[in-house]
Parts: C-alpha cells; structure tokens; sequence
C-alpha cells in the first residue's frame, strides 16, 4: 500500500513535469516580450536546479517513512525550490504588466550569451533591506506608507526581525496575501514566544475583512443610487458620500503599509459609514411623501377614547 502511494505520487509529479515542460512555450508566449533574452534563456533553467532534486528526494523519504506532510505545508519552500524565478514570475501580475527581469535585475536583454547579457547585472546585490527602495520605484504610495511604519524603522535598524516587501510578496510570484492567509502569516513573527505582538495576526485578520464590508456597502450604495436616479430623484449628496467611501477604497492597499493596524480599522469604518450614508437617499427621498405619524393631536384623540371607555366602565 505504502509503495503504491509512494510510486503513484511519483507518477503524479512526473506528469506534473512533463506537463509543464510542454507548457513552457505557452508560458512564455502569454507576456509577449520583445527581445527578452533574460526570458527565453532563464526559462529553460526550469526545472534543472540541484534544490529541487534535492527536494524532491526528501519528499520520497518522508512518504517512505509514512510522514504524510501535506504539499500544502511545505508550499513556499516547493515554490522556492521546484519553480525556477521565470516560473514563478511568469505567471505573475508582474509578467502580465510586463515588469521584465532587467527592472529589477538590470543586464542587457538583448544579449543572448549568459555573460553579456549578465553585464551590467544588479542582482548579485539584492539584499532584503534593499527591496522597499527598489519596489517603491513603481510603488510609491505603498513605499510612502511603509516608510511610515514600525517594520520600515526595524528593517533599517536591522536589530531584530522584519518583514521587507519580498517577505510577504515574494520577489517573482508577487502574490498578495488574503485575509484568510494573514493570521497563519503574521505569526510567524507576532507570536507569544518572540514576544513581538501576538495580538497583531487576529486583529490584522479582522482589519482585512471589514474591506470586504466596505466593498459590499459601496456595491449597495452604487444599486440605490442608480435605481433612484432612473425614478428622478435628486442624488447628488448620497453621490459626494459614495465618491468619499470609494477614494477610502482606493487608498486601502496603499493605508495597510503602514501597519497601524488603529488607524487602518478607522479609515475603514469611516468608509463604511459614508456608504451606508449614501444608501440612504430611499428613506430621505421617500419621508417627505409617506403621511406623518400620529401627531399630538392624533395622541389627543386616542387617550380621549381612552379615557371615555376607562369612564364608562368605572360608571
Ligand atoms: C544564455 C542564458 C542566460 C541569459 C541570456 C541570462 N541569464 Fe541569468 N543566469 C543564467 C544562468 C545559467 C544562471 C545561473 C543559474 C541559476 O542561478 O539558476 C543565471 C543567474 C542569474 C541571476 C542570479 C544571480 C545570483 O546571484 O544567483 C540573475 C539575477 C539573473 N541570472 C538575471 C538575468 C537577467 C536580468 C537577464 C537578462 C538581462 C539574464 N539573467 C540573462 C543564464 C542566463
Ligand atoms: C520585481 C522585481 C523583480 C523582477 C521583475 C525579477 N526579479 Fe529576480 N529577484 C528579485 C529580488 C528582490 C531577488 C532577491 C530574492 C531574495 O533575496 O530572496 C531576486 C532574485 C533572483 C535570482 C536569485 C535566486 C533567488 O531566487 O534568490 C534569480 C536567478 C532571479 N532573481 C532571476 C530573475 C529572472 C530570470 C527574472 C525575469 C523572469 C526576474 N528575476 C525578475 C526581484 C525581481
Ligand atoms: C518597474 C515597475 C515595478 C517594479 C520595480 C515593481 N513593481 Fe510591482 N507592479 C508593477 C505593476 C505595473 C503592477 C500591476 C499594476 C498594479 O497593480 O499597480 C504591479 C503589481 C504588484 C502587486 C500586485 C499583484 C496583484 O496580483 O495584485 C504586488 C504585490 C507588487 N507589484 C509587488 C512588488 C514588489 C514586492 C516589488 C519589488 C520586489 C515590485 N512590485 C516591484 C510594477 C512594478
Ligand atoms: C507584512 C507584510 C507586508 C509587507 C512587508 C508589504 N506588504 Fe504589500 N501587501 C500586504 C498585504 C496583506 C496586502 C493586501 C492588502 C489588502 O488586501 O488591501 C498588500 C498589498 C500590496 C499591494 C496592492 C495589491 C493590490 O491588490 O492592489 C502592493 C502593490 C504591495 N502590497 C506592494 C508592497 C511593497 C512595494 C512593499 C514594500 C515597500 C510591501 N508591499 C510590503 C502585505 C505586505
Ligand atoms: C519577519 C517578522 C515579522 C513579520 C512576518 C511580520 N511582522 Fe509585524 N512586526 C515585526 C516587528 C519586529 C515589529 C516591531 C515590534 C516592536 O518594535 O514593538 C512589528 C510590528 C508590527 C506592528 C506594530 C505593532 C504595534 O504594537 O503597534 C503591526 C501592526 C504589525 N507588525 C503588523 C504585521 C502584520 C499585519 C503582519 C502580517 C501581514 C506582520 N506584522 C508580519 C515583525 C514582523
């Protein structure tokens, strides 16, 4: 049973392999470089490299020894390890916008021999701390914020462990993290044995879905509006809120940077405020027309009855 497993996962990978080989072409097709000789020559190291062999090797150990470690945990190092930089990047939002090696790396893409296309090369001295300065080139708002923020002030200290912007993103998947993936994330770090606030990974968790929120109240708001606006009625201050709750919207990536996780919660309900605010043009448009409630005169009458029956039934 045990070797069946063992042999059927082997198979699954080599397939996998096989499979990704003859996706290459595709892969690389899909971006449409011109002239990229980083591309067309990196992509071929896919699959070559002595870790992943390596990796692969104490992947058959552990399932031989019955440790049945899901794919799933060891995914950054697989990804690390198994893809080359191009396959990671390659199916990148970077790749699609067509943030190519050398914006990062510099070197010659036209040159195809590996050592002319390497002139010039500042990958050799990439270093973590570096990354804020050399994404914040194409990410402003983001590196603004950051600059902002507690881990920025550590990072550039170096004294005790920070995040740079690779940590989260990653140089070539840039994947974004969700808010379901945060907690595990953040306490990497933010937990009770580093001592480095454990309360941040659950309030972070929490921060990140009430954008969720905000983006279903200003969904709502966008709804109401135009169905009010084809009936006539006038929209013009439930639009100025709407326009407010989405400029928050907008500035929430850029915001987060800054990891005050306080002042993100704020901007956030404030957001959510202006949207539900702009919802209401249904109830300000419509009291105007629906009949008052029963007023003091009204009140006057009914205890009047009232009155009139506790009478006739005392008599
Ligand atoms: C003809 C093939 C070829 C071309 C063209 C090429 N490279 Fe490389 N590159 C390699 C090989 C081989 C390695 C070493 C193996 C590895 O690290 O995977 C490498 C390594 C690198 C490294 C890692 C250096 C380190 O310290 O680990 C970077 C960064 C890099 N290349 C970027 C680029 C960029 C940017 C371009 C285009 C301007 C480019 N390469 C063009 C073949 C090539
Ligand atoms: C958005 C910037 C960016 C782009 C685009 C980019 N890289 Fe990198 N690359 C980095 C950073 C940052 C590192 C250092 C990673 C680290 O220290 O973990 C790196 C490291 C590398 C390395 C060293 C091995 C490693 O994983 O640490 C290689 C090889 C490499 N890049 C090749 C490429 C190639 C080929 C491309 C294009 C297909 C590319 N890079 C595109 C930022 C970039
Ligand atoms: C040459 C410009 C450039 C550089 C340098 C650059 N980026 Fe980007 N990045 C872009 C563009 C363009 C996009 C896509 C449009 C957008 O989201 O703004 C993007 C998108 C992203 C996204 C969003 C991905 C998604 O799927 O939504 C992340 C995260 C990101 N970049 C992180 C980084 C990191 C980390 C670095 C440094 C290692 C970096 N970028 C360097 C231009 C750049
Ligand atoms: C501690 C982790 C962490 C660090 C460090 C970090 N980010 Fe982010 N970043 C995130 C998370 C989480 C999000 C998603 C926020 C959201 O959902 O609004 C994000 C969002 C982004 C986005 C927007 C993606 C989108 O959907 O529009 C960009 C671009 C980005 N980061 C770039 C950077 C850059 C550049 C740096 C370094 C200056 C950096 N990040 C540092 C965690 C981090
Ligand atoms: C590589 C380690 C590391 C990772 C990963 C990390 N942090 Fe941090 N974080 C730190 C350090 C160190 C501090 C500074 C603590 C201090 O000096 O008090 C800090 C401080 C903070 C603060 C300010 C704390 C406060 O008390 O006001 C916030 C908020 C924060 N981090 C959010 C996050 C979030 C959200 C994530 C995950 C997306 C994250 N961090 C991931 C190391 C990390």
């Amino acid at each position: 049973m045990q070797i069946k497993n063992v042999s059927g996962i082997l198979m699954g990978i080599g397939l996998v392999m096989i499979i990704l080989q003859f996706m290459q072409p595709v892969m690389a097709a899909a971006p449409n470089l011109p002239n990229n000789s980083c591309a067309d020559c990196h992509r071929k190291l896919l699959f070559s490299s002595e870790a992943q062999r390596q990796f692969i090797d104490i992947r058959i150990k552990h399932l031989e020894n019955g440790i049945t470690c899901s794919i799933v945990c060891h995914e950054d190092k697989l990804n690390k390890s198994t893809a080359s930089t191009y396959a990671l990047w390659s199916i990148s939002t970077h790749a699609l916008f067509e943030v190519t090696c050398d914006k990062c790396h510099g070197g010659n893409m036209s040159a195809t021999s590996k050592d002319d296309a390497h002139i010039g090369l500042s990958g050799f001295n990439i270093s973590r701390a570096n990354t804020p300065e050399m994404c914040g080139k194409c990410h402003e708002s983001e590196l603004m914020e950051f600059k902002n923020s507690q881990h920025f002030k550590n990072l550039e200290s170096g004294e005790v462990p920070a995040p740079a912007c690779i940590t989260c993103h990653q140089a070539h998947s840039v994947r974004v993290l969700t808010s379901s993936e945060i907690e595990d994330f953040c306490s990497n770090c933010h937990n009770n044995i580093t001592g480095i606030n454990p309360l941040v990974p659950k309030k972070a968790e929490i921060a990140l879905s009430s954008v969720k929120e905000l983006d279903i109240e200003i969904a709502q708001a966008r709804s109401n509006i135009i169905s009010e606006q084809t009936k006539g009625k006038d929209v013009s201050s439930a639009q100025a809120n709407l326009e407010s709750a989405r400029t928050i919207l907008k500035n929430v990536p850029s915001v987060w940077h800054r990891f005050n996780l306080t002042y993100f919660d704020t901007e956030v309900q404030k957001g959510i405020v202006d949207a539900k605010n702009a919802q209401n043009i249904k109830t300000e448009a419509t009291a105007t027309v629906t009949p008052k409630s029963p007023g003091f005169v009204g009140l006057l009458f009914i205890s009047g009855l009232i009155a009139a029956y506790l009478l006739r039934r005392s008599a």
